[in-house]
């Protein structure tokens, strides 16, 4: 484990887990929280992580950029607002490009930023009763540094996603289920225990399959039909080669021995691929 001044890293068999950790502050993200994520982002051996949850401490999971201290105070010192924005966007891409599987845990409230590091997570597990909300226009400004993007890439009817942008209308974790943002929405007491099964579903898989799947699904959905076809067939020679043929050598010549039903089970991975 290891503590930063504003989050708190753990790493354990094949899960990396980062807690925003400002709870007296909602769990905003001030310019030394952006610069510590930037760090370890950067740094992460990726190689040794199959999944990473972000949560946050408290009774909150994020409520959005820190308000005074990413904009009131530096606003008339272009350079350090420039600062906070090249380590703010900066982790937010690595997370949106992450190789690792990614799991926002939203354990309370979640706002603005908030909402968009939700929302360029793989899946999102929430409390049922969090709030959620798109608050930019209450002070001023629309939902900006890809918060937009976020909102509108998870809310696929514009008659919903628009809404919540206009008024900053707040919605629930079990709302969000409804409207695309949150994959699944429990009782916040069964929300470590539903985390905890989704990541060993997950880690059950092979890293390089996982990442693979993410990468795949990213680039064809922008595709055509066809081109999208020569496309998975070529990453999917690429999988073959960079797992040693894993899935025919040891999975198929598994399922050939009866040893596993791969429509409901996953084959046991022979060496970490
Ligand atoms: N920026 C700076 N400080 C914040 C933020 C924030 N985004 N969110 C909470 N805080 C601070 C509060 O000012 C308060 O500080 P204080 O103890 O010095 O007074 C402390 O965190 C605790 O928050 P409270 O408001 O007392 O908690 P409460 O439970 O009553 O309300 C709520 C929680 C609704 C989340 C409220 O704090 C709030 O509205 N926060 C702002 C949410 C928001 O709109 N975020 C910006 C999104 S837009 C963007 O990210 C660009």
């Amino acid at each position: 484990m290891s503590t930063y001044d504003n989050v708190i890293v753990e790493i354990a068999d094949y899960v990396a887990t980062i807690t925003l950790n400002r709870p007296e502050k909602k769990n905003c993200m001030s310019p030394a929280l952006h610069a510590e994520m930037h760090q370890i982002m950067k740094t992460m051996d990726w190689k040794k992580v199959k999944v990473l949850v972000i949560t946050g401490a408290g009774q909150s999971f994020c409520a959005g950029m820190d308000l005074e201290q990413c904009f009131l105070e530096p606003f008339d010192d272009p350079e350090k607002m420039e600062e906070i924005n090249t380590n703010g966007f900066g982790w937010f891409t690595a997370v949106k490009n992450c190789p690792a599987v990614t799991i926002a845990k939203v354990n309370g409230w979640c706002f603005g930023g908030g909402m968009e590091l939700a929302g360029i997570c793989d899946i999102v597990l929430a409390a049922e009763d969090t709030v959620w909300g798109l608050s930019e226009v209450n002070f001023g400004i629309f939902p900006g540094g890809g918060t937009t993007w976020a909102y509108a890439n998870n809310i696929p009817a514009r008659k919903q996603a628009l809404y919540y942008a206009l008024t900053a209308e707040t919605f629930t974790g079990a709302e969000g289920v409804g409207l695309g943002y949150v994959t699944r929405a429990v009782p916040l007491a069964e929300l470590d225990a539903e985390c905890e099964r989704v990541v060993g579903l997950l880690t059950s898989k092979g890293r390089i399959v996982l990442t693979k799947t993410k990468e795949v699904y990213e680039k064809v959905i922008w595709m055509d039909f066809e081109p999208a076809i020569d496309y998975e067939m070529a990453k999917l020679w690429e999988l073959s080669r960079e797992t040693n043929d894993d899935w025919v050598r040891t999975a198929l010549a598994s399922f050939k021995k009866r040893e596993f039903k791969p429509g409901t089970q996953s084959y046991k991975l022979t060496t970490e691929v």
